[in-house]
C-alpha cells in the first residue's frame, strides 16, 4: 500500500518507540483520539477500499473500533466488532482464543452469526497489524460465518513482523497507511510516500 503522508510525517515526529517491538501512537489513535484526523485516516482507507464493494467492516474491541467506526462511517456500511470475553453474545457464535501480547494470558474473541451472514462482503479494519493473530482470527471467523473476506486494512503495519505473510497466506490483500519497516535506537523507519 502506498504509505499515507500526514500520517507517516506524525509518527515521525511524535511517537514513541519501546524497545525494537512496540511504536506508541497513545496520544492520537490508541488513548486519546483526535476525531479530525482519525476522520481523516479512515476516509482515506475507505477510499482503498471502496473497490471491494463491502457491506460490513469487522474489527474486535478495544482499540479496533474507533478506526473501524470512521472507515464504516466512509463507506456507510456497519461497523460489526468481534467481543472480548462476552459471555451474553446472542448465539449462535463463533470463537477463537488468541494469545495476549500486550496484557498477558489469553483472549476470547466472540462473534454473533446473527452480526455476520453468508452474503456479507468483509472487510477487516484495525489499528495495528504486528503477529497478525487479531487479523487471522477475524478472517477465520467471518470464514466461518460464510461471509467473504476481501481486504484487510490497517492504520499502522509492523512490515518486521509475521502479520503481512499470515494473511497473505490466507488470501487476503491488505491495505495499510503507515508502513514501519524497523524500530531501532529509539526512532522508527518507515516506507516514505513516493511525492
Ligand atoms: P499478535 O499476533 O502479535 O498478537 O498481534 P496482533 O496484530 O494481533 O496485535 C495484538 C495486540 O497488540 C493488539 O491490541 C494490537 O493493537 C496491539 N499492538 C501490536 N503492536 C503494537 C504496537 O506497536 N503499538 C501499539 N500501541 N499496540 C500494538 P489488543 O491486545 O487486541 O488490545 P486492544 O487494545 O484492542 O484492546
Ligand atoms: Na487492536
Ligand atoms: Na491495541
Amino acid at each position: 500500500s502506498a504509505p499515507y503522508a500526514p500520517l507517516v510525517r506524525r509518527i515521525e515526529a511524535e511517537a514513541t518507540v519501546i524497545g525494537d517491538q512496540v511504536l506508541k501512537i497513545d496520544h492520537f489513535l490508541n488513548h486519546r483520539i483526535e476525531p479530525r484526523f482519525i476522520t481523516e485516516m479512515g476516509g482515506e482507507l475507505a477510499r482503498r477500499l471502496a473497490q471491494f464493494e463491502p457491506s460490513v467492516v469487522l474489527t474486535a474491541e478495544a482499540s479496533g473500533i474507533a478506526p473501524g467506526l470512521v472507515v464504516a462511517q466512509a463507506l456507510d456500511i456497519p461497523l460489526v466488532y468481534a467481543k472480548k470475553y462476552a459471555p451474553q453474545v446472542e448465539s449462535p457464535a463463533i470463537a477463537r482464543v488468541i494469545p495476549s501480547p500486550t496484557k498477558g494470558g489469553e483472549t476470547k474473541l466472540v462473534l454473533s452469526q446473527r452480526y455476520i451472514v453468508p452474503s456479507d462482503r468483509v472487510v477487516i479494519v484495525d489499528d495495528f497489524l504486528s503477529n497478525g493473530r487479531t487479523a487471522v482470527a477475524l478472517i477465520e471467523m467471518a470464514r466461518e460465518a460464510g461471509a467473504q473476506v476481501l481486504c484487510a486494512s490497517f492504520i499502522v503495519e509492523k512490515r518486521f513482523q509475521q502479520g503481512h505473510a499470515a494473511i497473505e497466506a490466507l488470501g487476503v490483500p491488505l491495505a495499510t497507511l503507515a508502513q514501519v519497516e524497523a524500530l531501532e535506537n529509539g526512532r522508527a523507519l518507515l516506507t516514505q510516500p513516493a511525492d
